[in-house]
């Protein structure tokens, strides 16, 4: 039995970009495992669906959404769907995020205001609508899916995506010291380099990029050595911190910054020994 038996989460960007295991599906995933009731949404209505059906198969109810996590009426609905059918909402997960290479001279304003859109307001709008229910009902937990990009540069400019998880990282703290009080906690996931099938659409181009390397395979192994670890993390590493972060074992941890990147900010780069 596990403290999140009969709790309700709600996991925003639960689809997945492509076939198999994007960190939204895991999560997903891992709170029907945990013995919860999840509600999942999605722009993306067909690899939502999927993300259902998988929730369903571990025996555990689920409600979907379609919508659009920046459009403040859609998220709204959602919430008050989610809390009249079920009751509470006890786990909020926010996964969406968008990148785009560029720095501030190469991205267009277009660019710009669509990843802070998703991945800033985005977050804005779900703890705005969520919130409210979580103080009335006596508590709550927000897990936010931030970035080490927040804290680092990692080898290509990405300045819409870094500063949009680095305000997302900020707000975590934020929520989690205005509302301690109200019982409800908040934190966010750094995570590192995760082999999800987001990172298989952009990872040739981008580990060739950092590294200048001509065949996309020694170019993702040059940015495995430099990871302490020395491989990617996936999917359920982040799933699983999720998981733990919504349960009582954690429940004196607010407003903190989990690293879950097999130590790749903990050094400076470096070419391995080994
Ligand atoms: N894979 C990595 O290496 C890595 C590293 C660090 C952080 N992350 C973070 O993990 C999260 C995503 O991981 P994933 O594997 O689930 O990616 P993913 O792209 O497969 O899934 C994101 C989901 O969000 C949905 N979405 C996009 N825009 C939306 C919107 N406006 N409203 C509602 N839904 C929307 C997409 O349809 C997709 O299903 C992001 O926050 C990302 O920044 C990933």
């Amino acid at each position: 039995m596990s403290s999140l038996d009969g709790k309700i989460a709600v996991v925003f960007g639960a689809g997945s970009i492509g076939p198999g295991w994007s960190n939204g599906r895991a999560a997903a995933v891992a709170y029907a495992r945990a013995g919860c009731t999840v509600a999942v949404t999605d722009v993306d209505e067909a690899s939502l669906a999927e993300t259902r059906a998988l929730v369903e198969a571990e025996g555990a109810a689920c409600d979907s959404f379609i919508g659009d996590v920046s459009d403040s009426a859609s998220v709204r609905d959602i919430m008050a769907a989610v809390h009249a059918r079920r009751g509470r909402i006890d786990i909020l997960h926010n996964n969406v995020g968008l990148s785009a290479m560029g720095g501030p001279t190469a991205i267009d304003e277009e660019t710009w205001d669509r990843v802070m859109g998703a991945n800033v307001k985005g977050v804005f709008l779900t703890c705005r609508h969520a919130i409210p229910f979580m103080e009335a009902d006596g508590g709550g937990v927000i897990t936010n899916v931030g970035s080490v990009s927040a804290m680092r540069y990692l080898g290509l400019p990405q300045i819409a995506y870094a500063a949009s998880k680095g305000a997302i990282h900020t707000m975590t703290r934020a929520i989690a010291a205005e509302f301690g009080p109200k019982k409800i906690r908040a934190n966010v996931i750094a995570a590192g380099i995760v082999d999800t099938p987001l990172l298989a659409v952009g990872a040739a181009r981008t580990f060739q990029g950092t590294f200048g390397a001509a065949d996309p395979a020694e170019a993702r192994r040059m940015r495995e050595r430099t990871i302490p670890l020395r491989h990617f993390g996936d999917a359920w590493d982040v799933a699983n911190t999720a998981v733990f972060l919504a349960s009582d074992e954690a429940r004196y941890i607010t407003g903190a910054e989990i690293v879950v990147d097999g130590g790749l900010t903990l050094q400076v780069q470096h070419p391995a020994r080994d």
